[in-house]
């Protein structure tokens, strides 16, 4: 049995990009009503868990839209779409003070200015924060903003299995209710995908363990290409051990990265950041961490080698009002006060810059499909995001998804219902044959355990030719492993383990999707830095990559970046 739900618009996803959606789509049009399909409680979603800030000009200050817009491609390693990034930040600065009229506490400067606070490749101090839990405000302030809309209804802990296309046209989604087992199908004349990256594809990360590439993986299966995958940002900055993140903000606030020597080699050694020094891009910064390691300067600790981050200069006062998170989750997590001691540190997964192949507006090539957020590639992050642009860009093309998709929907008809219920039928009974599904004999432990061990050896901070190659050799027979799963869970209430066994299958399709693209990009670009191939190749791979499912295998292709205002040009700080 299927039920039917029937709604406007269909937002799958309920954290920063898809809330704003869901409030742009409801503000554009008075009449139209929009379901939150999402497999956690909102709050619950992982933009919570955003820390150091979210960037935008501030009018008056010493910055400009042409540095913001500059900083964000040059950050980009110059594969930024730069109409996309240009749209970005005119519409930054009245998304944040939008959020604020809605509740966002915006910490203040004295005399009563918005305060910023330098992030990594940043010209000028640009980004806004609400102490170091920026994500918490922000995603309360949608939350509350969202309840007053009766025309939002959420579906809280729905797992979206598929995406239903008829005649090319998006029509909705089917979804499983956790709760009961119930399939669900939403009818929707616009869909929109904001279900966040896939960190879960590796072993070391700081996304939350909901965060396995979902909306991705629905849409590739759709026909939708996924763009630019092998650009997986690492953060420098994660605690060993669990990938906790401790904030940029804690070197936008004067952090020093030291070796084992106790030398802030960031400001000693040539890594390419220049002046900047622990203020340079994510990238650069990750890789440099490495290469002390490697020169063995780096520390030894149960979890393997690691450098330091030292706020012992800031003091007591200033950590506790500028980072008072950083230092709970340091006495928390490591058991390292902050105050006293130097925080262990190395790089993490953190973001991917690749994802859902939208263009400006956040429509897919499927008519009535649309993604925002991280899910999405727009793009405006190209080769490398800068650090708090991505919650702004939530905010910035989740509006602008919402707005499109609801002037989409109500200049659209629906879909054929019969057909449209027979193909959720279908994909019910797919889900109910993974239920304690005994033939075969593989554990999805093993299966998800070798993806991320595979994945980390072969697009780690710095990848080879032949390590990528393998990855890609790797994947491929656990994919048909994957088929013969075992699963010991017939129920149908809380069946935890069928949805984990449907978010590897999500897993392993855009782990895919990143091995290739990244084996196929012989050059170094941002976050792909490649040994073979140390230099950027703007001759043979000033272009996006495109990943696309066939029946037969994934396909690779490529698309162009649109370039209008600044030439590529050598990236140095
Ligand atoms: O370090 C941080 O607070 C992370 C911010 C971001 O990824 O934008």
């Amino acid at each position: 049995m299927v039920e039917v739900y029937r709604h406007d618009v269909v937002i799958v996803g309920g954290g920063g990009a898809g809330l704003r959606a869901a409030i742009a789509a409801v503000e554009a049009d008075p009449k139209i009503s929009v379901a939150m399909v999402s497999k956690v409680y909102p709050m619950r979603s992982h933009t919570v868990s955003a820390e150091g800030g979210a960037a935008a000009y501030v009018p008056g200050s010493e910055d400009s839209l042409e540095k913001h817009f500059y900083d964000t491609v040059k950050g980009s390693d110059f594969l930024a779409d730069q109409d996309c990034a240009e749209y970005f930040v005119e519409q930054a600065t009245p998304e944040l003070t939008l959020l604020e009229h809605w509740g966002c506490p915006w910490s203040r400067n004295d005399d009563g200015t918005v305060a910023t606070r330098p992030f990594g490749g940043m010209t000028v101090p640009r980004t806004w924060y609400a102490a170091d839990k920026v994500g918490f405000h922000m995603l309360h302030s949608l939350f509350q903003h969202s309840m007053r809309f009766d025309r939002i209804v959420r579906y809280d802990e729905n797992f979206v299995t598929r995406i239903l296309v008829d005649d090319g046209v998006c029509r909705g989604v089917v979804a499983i209710d956790i709760r009961s087992g119930v399939m669900r199908m939403f009818l929707g004349r616009a869909v929109i995908l904001a279900t966040g990256g896939a960190g879960k594809c590796f072993p070391f990360t700081t996304n939350g363990t909901i965060k396995t590439g979902d909306g991705m993986a629905l849409a590739y299966r759709a026909g939708v290409g996924l763009k630019d995958m092998e650009f997986l940002q690492y953060h420098p900055t994660g605690l060993p051990g669990t990938g906790i993140l401790i904030t940029e903000a804690s070197r936008g606030e004067g952090g020093y990265v030291l070796n084992s020597e106790g030398e802030r080699f960031l400001v000693t050694r040539d890594y390419g950041v220049g002046q900047k020094a622990e203020l340079g891009p994510r990238d650069m910064i990750s890789r440099a961490e490495i290469l002390e390691i490697e020169a063995g300067r780096g520390l030894q600790g149960p979890y393997g080698e690691y450098v330091l981050l030292d706020l012992r200069h800031l003091g007591e006062a200033k950590i506790m009002a500028k980072l008072p998170f950083v230092r709970e989750l340091a006495r928390t997590y490591i058991g390292v006060d902050p105050v006293y001691e130097p925080i262990p540190i190395r790089p993490v997964v953190h973001y991917m810059m690749g994802g859902v192949d939208t263009d400006i507006r956040g429509a897919t090539p499927i008519p009535g499909l649309y993604a925002a957020g991280e899910t999405a590639c727009v793009s405006m992050n190209g080769a490398n995001r800068l650090g708090s642009n991505s919650l702004t860009e939530c905010l910035v093309f989740g509006a602008r998804a919402g707005v499109e998709a609801a002037a989409y929907a109500k200049g659209s008809a629906d879909g054929n219902e019969a057909r449209l219920r027979s193909e959720a039928e279908t994909e019910g009974a797919r889900i109910d044959a993974l239920r304690g599904r005994k033939k075969g004999g593989e554990k999805m432990s093993v299966i998800r355990h070798e993806m991320q061990v595979s994945m980390e050896r072969g697009c780690g901070v710095y990848r080879k030719q032949e390590s990528m190659n393998q990855t890609v050799a790797e994947l491929a027979p656990l994919k048909g492993r994957y088929a013969d799963l075992v699963l010991e869970d017939t129920s149908k209430v809380f069946n935890t383990e069928v949805l984990q066994a449907l978010e590897l299958g999500n897993m392993l399709d855009v782990a895919e999707s990143i091995a290739i693209a990244a084996a196929a990009r012989r050059e170094s670009r941002g976050a792909h830095a490649c040994r073979d191939y140390p230099n950027r190749n703007d001759a043979e791979f000033l272009h996006h990559s495109m990943m696309f499912f066939t029946p037969a295998g994934p396909r690779l292709d490529k698309k162009a970046v649109t370039i209008t205002r600044f030439q590529p040009e050598e990236r140095k700080y």
